[in-house]
């Protein structure tokens, strides 16, 4: 009630990127007062139903979307919030601007989002630094995921070398990885999911997994590979062959759709990638079609479009063992991941 009638009204009045910075330097500053994270973390933390998946055990199934906190500023008052997991990230190996604001653009009569943002973030290496400083392996009590892109700047072909090199510098600290070839806002990115590039890609990334683990003496995290939902189903059939065959552990569907005729009641739709409600039915047919292909066996993570308990519950009958929200973090406030973590408690879990 808090965040409906006052604290959103004021974001909401603010420009959309300024609004996410403001409430990212709250919860940053939230997340450094221990005594405000662990009084949070006793009301709000939701561990009654923990599932496995890939070998990580999750307190619940309601997880935090790439993208929110792109520099992993403020995981711990994440955690104290309630999510069940959290995905740090997109990160790219060095520092880069992403696209000239404004990026971000509320469509709220459609509860979206549409964002151009292109990767803006303060590169890995210094999101690990962040990590190990305020949220390290060992002292925290959900998994981490830490989302790997590529660079503006470095060609297709060259892709598997950003992947690798931010590969390299979170394995340890990551509980599991996600692939991104999937955001519509870095020209081109999504040329990785054709086939010329996809199969060099994932084989690449399978021998650099293999080649680490015997390196280090350790086992590689879980790589998961986070895919578009503008696919036509033949696409999507080769992308999720090429993830099984190469050992991805699992699918994170979806990212952001640039269809804008799932827009109904907004007047004009800027150019980018939209979130949030409108996306949900395009991303359950993409985890129906998945969880059919692969007999339910690949832990999907579902992503797009959850905005209330029927619209996550849906997710979960469409095949997604794991969810992320974004967009409804948006507009539904603080308080959202932890209701709706104790009202969808049970999962097809895949253990
Ligand atoms: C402003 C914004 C930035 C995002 N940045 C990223 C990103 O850096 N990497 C990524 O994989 N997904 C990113 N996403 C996509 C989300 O992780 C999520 O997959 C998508 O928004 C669908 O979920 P939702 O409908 O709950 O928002 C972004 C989404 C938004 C709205």
């Amino acid at each position: 009630m808090l965040y409906h009638n006052l604290l959103k009204p004021i974001l909401f009045s603010l420009e959309p990127e300024w609004a996410h910075d403001l409430g990212t330097k709250v919860l940053q500053i939230t997340g450094n007062l221990k005594p405000a994270t662990s009084c949070l973390r006793k009301l709000l933390q939701s561990d009654r139903h923990p599932v496995e998946v890939f070998g990580l055990t999750f307190p619940n199934l309601i997880g935090q979307a790439a993208g929110l906190d792109k520099n992993g500023l403020f995981p711990a008052t994440s955690e104290a919030l309630g999510f069940g997991f959290v995905e740090v990230g997109t990160v790219t190996p060095l520092p880069q601007p992403g696209n000239e604001r404004p990026r971000l653009f509320r469509l709220p009569q459609d509860n979206a989002l549409v964002n151009r943002m292109g990767f803006n973030n303060s590169g890995v290496h210094a999101l690990v630094e962040k990590i190990l400083r305020s949220f390290p392996k060992g002292k925290r009590s959900i998994p981490l995921g830490i989302n790997l892109g590529k660079g503006k700047s470095t060609p297709l072909d060259l892709a598997l070398n950003d992947y690798c090199e931010g590969f390299d510098a979170v394995a340890k600290q990551a509980d599991y990885i996600t692939i991104n070839i999937s955001s519509p806002n870095t020209p081109n990115l999504r040329q990785l999911q054709n086939n010329e590039f996809l199969e060099p890609l994932l084989q690449g990334i399978k021998d650099h997994r293999e080649k680490w683990s015997k390196d280090h003496s350790l086992k590689s995290p879980p790589c998961l590979l986070k895919i578009s939902p503008d696919e036509n189903f033949k696409n999507l059939e080769q992308i999720v062959s090429k993830a099984v065959e190469n050992n991805f552990d699992g699918i994170i569907a979806c990212n952001t759709t640039i269809d804008s005729s799932c827009i109904k009641f907004s007047k004009s739709v800027p150019t980018g990638g939209i979130s949030g409600r409108p996306l949900s039915i395009k991303s359950n047919e993409v985890i129906r079609f998945i969880s059919k292909l692969t007999n339910e066996k690949l832990p999907i993570i579902g992503s797009g479009g959850i905005f209330d308990y029927e619209s996550a519950q849906r997710k979960l009958d469409s095949g997604a063992c794991l969810l992320q929200i974004y967009t409804s973090f948006i507009y539904r406030g603080p308080l959202w991941p932890s209701r709706l973590a104790r009202r969808i408690p049970l999962a097809n879990s895949l253990i």
